[in-house]
């Protein structure tokens, strides 16, 4: 009857057996976190993309090591990696991973995704570490020889994301060249000619 205002006078018995809680929960966390840095590790690893995710993340990890003609391989050389240009966010990745489960995506005949929900920007591109725009401007400064043609710079502004010319995993393509006759790059495409200032009739 007593007991109740008690039960901190007599610690002794219960606190005998729970010793060893704080041993196991130790030994746990020690597991956990040795396990969660390895998977940590693996996660940033290109690897990791298509170790369980075959279909689709197969030809992006094998262009990506394999197809020199790509700017993902490019920056492969570079020491560049997946999660370096996608910047992982937790919301993202359990999208895609219930995409993956579902089924709910789909992939063109050279198994790519046919839903691009990614493009390359300047904020993507152009941050620290990586590449400085006004570099960038200058590299390409009169384009094919043409005095004041700029890629980079041009009435266009920067609202152009660099993937409107720039991609990653496929061909690039000379966006100018809807409008204009410029310099095309080894192994870009120039899209389909509208009426523009060069347009041929
Ligand atoms: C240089 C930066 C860069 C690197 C490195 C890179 N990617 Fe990409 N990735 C992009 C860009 C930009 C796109 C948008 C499409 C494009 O440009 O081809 C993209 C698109 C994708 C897509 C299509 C997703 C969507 O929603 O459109 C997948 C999947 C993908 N990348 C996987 C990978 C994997 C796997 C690796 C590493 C083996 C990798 N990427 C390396 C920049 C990069
Ligand atoms: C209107 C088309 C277009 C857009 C938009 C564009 N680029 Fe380019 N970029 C080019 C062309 C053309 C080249 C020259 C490629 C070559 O010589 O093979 C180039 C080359 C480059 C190079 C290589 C330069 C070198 O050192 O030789 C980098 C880096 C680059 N672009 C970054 C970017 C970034 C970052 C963005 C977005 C902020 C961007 N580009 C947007 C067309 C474009
Ligand atoms: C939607 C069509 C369109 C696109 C795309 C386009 N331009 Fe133009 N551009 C024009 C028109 C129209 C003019 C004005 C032509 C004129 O006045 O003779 C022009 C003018 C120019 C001029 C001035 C010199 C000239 O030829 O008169 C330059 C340089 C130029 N564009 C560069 C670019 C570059 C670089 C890109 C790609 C980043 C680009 N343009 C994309 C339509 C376009």
């Amino acid at each position: 009857m007593k007991q109740e205002g008690n039960v901190p006078a007599t610690p002794a018995a219960p606190r005998r057996p729970r010793k060893k809680w704080p041993m196991v929960v130790g030994v746990v966390a020690v597991v956990l976190v040795v396990a969660g840095a390895g998977f940590l590790v693996w996660h940033e690893s290109p690897s990791f993309c298509n170790a369980i995710c075959h279909e689709p993340m197969d030809p992006y990890v094998e262009g990506y090591y394999q197809d020199e003609a790509l700017m993902a391989h490019a920056h492969q050389v570079a020491d560049t990696t997946c999660l370096d240009c996608h910047e992982p966010k937790i919301d993202e990745q359990i999208n895609e991973g219930l995409a993956w489960v579902r089924g709910d995506y789909s992939v063109g005949e050279d198994g790519m995704l046919t839903t691009v929900g990614v493009r390359s920007d300047a904020q993507m591109c152009a941050t620290a570490g990586c590449h400085d725009f006004n570099e960038v401007v200058e590299t390409t400064q009169n384009w094919g020889g043409e005095e004041g043609v700029n890629p980079h710079e041009s009435h266009q502004g920067y609202q152009l994301d660099c993937s409107s010319c720039h991609s990653a995993h496929g061909q690039s393509m000379m966006y100018c060249n809807t409008c204009h006759d410029y310099q095309v790059p080894e192994g870009w495409a120039a899209p389909v000619q509208s009426a523009g200032p060069t347009a041929k009739a």
